[in-house]
């Protein structure tokens, strides 16, 4: 009797059986051993090889961006390609891994999705500012199933960076300055990414940048950072450590040092923190080139001595620089890295192979059907449009100039309200501009009698024929709508900006519409708070916008009309001039606080500026107003195990039903390491229709009087507390309360 097909299948799936790690029903620890048992070290470093295969989110290697090759895949010297992505691509490189390798370990697909893949949805900065977090996790979860489908694996988000500088063009990835508020949207990013990551259409989260990356010097992209452990415990781990506690399944080393060492080989960031106090459970990738960029640094002498301080220092997965690849296995028979510290990283990467499905069903994520049918799609687009309503800040709004009645004859003047290669950031993903809604396309739809005119360039410089073609269509205009600000190119990485005011040829512009004595809207795109003290008595109402994606138009007509009520408030505080920054509003009282009415001499101020923000965080107008009652605590007294009890009544007392976003803050006055002025505790956001009023309640717990000493140990110290809460940082009422022991 010969061989037939049906003898060979049947003994391959002998074979197969036979290799636990194959086997669906064995435990993932097991099958994980089992494979780990079969693989050579080579195979082991593959897994830690990540390169690139697309767009350039940094330089390029210093062999060139290359295609994939395929026999590097075949011979197991890849675990993951970042920028490599569309179901059929996908798919055709997983099936040379999955079938073509020797142990048919599947390959990871990853990008940076960060605020939507086809669908665009706000900017992060933008999105948090809705303070929405249901709202948040949903986006996010909208975003993961359209890369899924697009066969990706893992996205390179959220960014839990904390920043204080408006000037670094990344704030527009983070959620702004608190880092209360950060963890918490930190944490509901993570859970929308991810779900359990067992469905198929949710993906890994990478928390980035690990740590401290929004402290960069003066807001300049891959400055230095030099910050105090007081700082990085109190102020910039706890959104890192809120998107690990909510189950990332990954985190990614950051570009700058800390205390002098690079954070790629940092131990006290990566062991310390992360292993040993986080208990972080999922796998560290560097940043793009982070391991060799340590020879810049001046930390390490060349590439073997980079790679070793790198894997010696937490490092696992590497980022298109590929030395692993290269020096690895040669480092570890010279005994300078260990193969214990190897297999652990290999052995976390594989972990989420496994979890992800990747070795039982691999080509589930590459589906060709769902990335047609679900990519762009009306329910998509409605879920990102309610998200550019809510994100939208508004700053000011002069005789309740807004909302606007549909009649209006408005002029709409602005070279970016129409230019729609000029609506998108850098961090796009996929989204094409080309199917997004311009604010002129999603204006001219609900104001019949729009009329436009550019007013300046694409550089957003003007000149007088500009002006007069502008003053000209406003002179048979109700109300003039200015889209000023930035071009979204200028937002994202790479994107730092010394001078962040309103660009003067829009200074102008307005300038000379002011003269027409016509209510002015100014409409503000950017990717980050700018300077708008000189633009502030130019306008009756301004609408901080922001990036707000693929439904940009249509949201702002919403909100202009007042079919949406505008809720959002800022999570960044704007400045008054560049030299304020940083300026936030958990600042730290020095010895010499201001005086209460800023008057008197030798305190810490500026002579030409104040020391407020324009707008500080959690400031933002509605349509309609909030009065705040009846602040009450059922006790004025604690200890540590009670549950303080704050309650307040807001009615909303205007003309519009709304929404408010209720905010508690604290301030512990005298404790063994200074504590901020403020400090948010707790929020809600509450909707109201008008006339109504409700009570809200907060639930204070000892946690949230705690902080941080240096080594991270938690502090709760018995004294006198403030409780503030209000409707914005600025804007509170305040009882005193004590913590007994
Ligand atoms: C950025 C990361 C990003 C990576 C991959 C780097 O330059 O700092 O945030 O995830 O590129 O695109």
């Amino acid at each position: 009797m010969g061989f037939s097909w049906v003898n060979i299948i049947a003994l391959a799936q002998f074979e197969n059986r036979k290799m636990l790690y194959k086997n669906p029903n064995a435990p993932i620890e097991k099958r994980i051993a089992d494979l780990m048992k079969r693989m050579t070290i080579e195979e082991k470093v593959g897994q830690l090889n990540q390169l690139n295969a697309g767009t350039l989110t940094g330089p390029a290697a210093p062999l060139g961006n290359k295609a994939p090759v395929m026999q590097e895949i075949r011979d197991g010297k890849v675990g993951s390609y970042l920028n490599l992505e569309g179901a059929a691509y996908t798919l055709k490189h997983q099936k040379v891994a999955v079938e073509e390798s020797r142990l048919g370990i599947p390959l990871l697909f990853a990008k940076d999705v960060i605020h939507g893949y086809k669908t665009i949805f706000p900017i992060p900065l933008a999105e948090a500012c809705s303070w929405d977090l249901k709202a948040i996790e949903q986006n996010a979860s909208v975003a993961s199933a359209e890369a899924t489908a697009a066969g990706l694996h893992w996205t390179f988000a959220p960014m839990c960076d904390i920043s204080t500088d408006p000037r670094w063009g990344r704030v527009m990835e983070g959620a702004g300055e608190d880092p209360y508020l950060g963890g918490l949207i930190g944490a509901a990013r993570v859970r929308g990414f991810q779900g359990d990551l067992s469905d198929g259409k949710h993906l890994m989260a990478c928390v980035k940048h690990f740590a401290a990356y929004g402290a960069v010097e003066a807001g300049k992209e891959y400055g230095h950072v030099d910050v105090s452990r007081f700082a990085l415990w109190n102020k910039y781990l706890p959104p890192y450590k809120a998107a690990i506690e909510a189950g990332a399944a990954t985190i990614m080393n950051s570009f700058n040092v800390f205390e002098g060492v690079p954070s790629t080989a940092n131990v006290y960031l990566n062991k310390t923190i992360l292993k040993d106090k986080f208990k972080f459970k999922g796998f560290a990738i560097s940043d793009w080139d982070t391991y060799t960029e340590m020879i810049n640094h001046g930390y390490a002498a060349n590439n073997q001595d980079a790679l070793a301080k790198a894997i010696n220092g937490g490092g696992m997965m590497e980022m298109n620089s590929s030395i692993s690849i290269q020096y690895l296995p040669q480092l570890i028979k010279e005994g300078k890295v260990s193969i214990k510290v190897l297999d652990e990283a290999v052995k976390r990467i594989l972990y989420y192979k496994f979890k992800l499905g990747l070795f039982d069903n691999s080509y589930r994520y590459s589906n060709e059907a769902r990335e047609k049918s679900e990519s762009l799609s009306a329910s998509n687009r409605a879920i990102a449009r309610k998200a550019a309503c809510s994100s939208m800040v508004l700053l000011k709004n002069e005789k309740e100039l807004l909302p606007l009645k549909t009649n209006t004859k408005v002029a709409l003047i602005g070279y970016y309200a129409k230019s729609k290669a000029d609506m998108f950031d850098f961090w796009v993903a996929k989204g094409d501009y080309n199917q997004a809604v311009s604010m002129f396309e999603g204006l001219s739809a609900k104001f019949p009698n729009l009329k436009y005119s550019e007013g300046y360039s694409s550089d957003a410089t003007t000149t007088d024929s500009l002006i007069n073609a502008a003053l000209e269509v406003a002179k048979n205009a109700d109300v003039l709508l200015v889209n000023i600000g930035l071009s979204g190119n200028k937002a994202g990485e790479d994107r730092s900006l010394a001078n962040i005011k309103i660009p003067l040829g829009q200074q102008r512009l307005l300038t000379e519409l002011r003269k027409t004595g016509k209510p002015i809207v100014a409409l503000v795109s950017s990717g980050r708070p700018m300077v708008l003290t000189q633009i502030t008595g130019l306008a009756d109402a301004i609408l901080q916008c922001w990036i707000p994606g693929t439904e940009t138009g249509n949201a702002l007509a919403d909100v202009l009309t007042g079919a949406y009520n505008p809720s959002a408030k800022t999570v960044m505080s704007f400045p008054v001039d560049e030299g304020q920054i940083p300026v936030y509003y958990n600042y730290f009282n020095t010895g010499r606080p201001t005086s209460a009415d800023g008057s008197g001499n030798w305190f810490a101020r500026y002579r030409d500026i104040p020391n407020e923000a324009l707008f500080p965080f959690g400031y933002g107008l509605s349509y309609t107003t909030f009065a705040y009652s009846d602040l009450k605590t059922d006790k004025t007294t604690f200890s540590k195990s009670d549950i303080v009890n704050v309650n307040i009544t807001v009615k909303n007392t205007g003309k519009y039903d709304g929404g408010e976003v209720v905010q508690l803050y604290i301030r512990d006055l005298a404790a063994s390491y200074i504590r901020p002025v403020k400090e948010l505790k707790a929020f809600e956001k509450v909707a109201l229709k008008v006339g109504e009023e409700k009570q809200v309640r907060f639930a204070l717990t000892a946690n949230d009087f705690s902080f941080y000493d240096m080594d991270g140990n938690t502090l709760l110290e018995s004294g006198d507390f403030e409780i503030y809460v209000g409707g914005s940082s600025s804007n509170v009422s305040k009882f005193d309360l004590k913590l007994i022991k």
